[in-house]
């Protein structure tokens, strides 16, 4: 069964709340059944349907999609690893004890990745002719990441591993949705979502071994 499946309804659920301990999320994209991709009838089909509307640029008709609602879901994804690289960064420096160094220069490092992811979902909705508005309370109000300030060193890593969870579960799901409607965003969001199982992979063998 595919996972979109069991979604309930069309209109109550979305794509970043439905995995989300967060339910008033208004920001996220709706989900709609996966139906199979139009199969065009020989290869050059698109081509006799592309016509003469230059002013859409990368936008052809074989753009299975509306294009706001990908921007909309980039724009989750930007705000989500917006937050991930806050906290890794705050989290990173707050930590001053010696058995805190390993997990301190993992954290910076995937803050590092956070922020290539950032810039990878940015470069799409470029692309895509999107505004990219970095309004910082935006940006939190999207992220499926809640702000959190964990005291203890165990606290921090399972913030980590719960969202680094979250972020597979997202982007997961988004490479679910996309399918053929647009494969270039798709292709994107597996490459990051391949980055954030490893997240996730390291924070619990820091957890296995705290
Ligand atoms: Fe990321
Ligand atoms: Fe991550």
């Amino acid at each position: 069964m595919r996972r979109f499946d069991r979604v309930p309804s069309v209109a109550t659920v979305s794509i970043c709340c439905y995995f989300s301990s967060r339910t008033s999320h208004k920001e996220c994209v709706p989900i709609e059944p996966l139906t199979s991709a139009a199969t065009p009838s020989t290869p050059f089909a698109g081509l006799t349907e592309l016509g003469d509307n230059p002013s859409e640029g990368p936008l052809t008709p074989s753009f299975l999609v509306d294009a706001d609602r990908v921007v909309e879901l980039l724009r989750v994804g930007v705000a989500s690893e917006h937050m991930s690289w806050l906290a890794y960064t705050a989290h990173a420096a707050a930590m001053d004890s010696l058995r805190a160094r390993p997990v301190a220069a993992d954290f910076r490092e995937h803050a590092e990745q956070e922020l290539g992811h950032m810039r990878k979902l940015m470069g799409r909705m470029q692309q895509l002719g999107a505004e990219i508005v970095l309004d910082p309370m935006q940006l939190a109000k999207r992220s499926i990441h809640p702000h959190a300030v964990p005291g203890t060193l165990e606290d921090m890593v399972g913030y980590h591993l719960q969202a680094e969870r979250r972020a597979v579960e997202f982007y997961r799901d988004a490479v679910q949705w996309l399918g053929d409607r647009d494969p270039t965003t798709r292709r994107l969001m597996e490459d990051v979502l391949a980055v954030e199982e490893q997240h996730a992979r390291d924070l619990q063998d820091f957890a296995d071994h705290a």
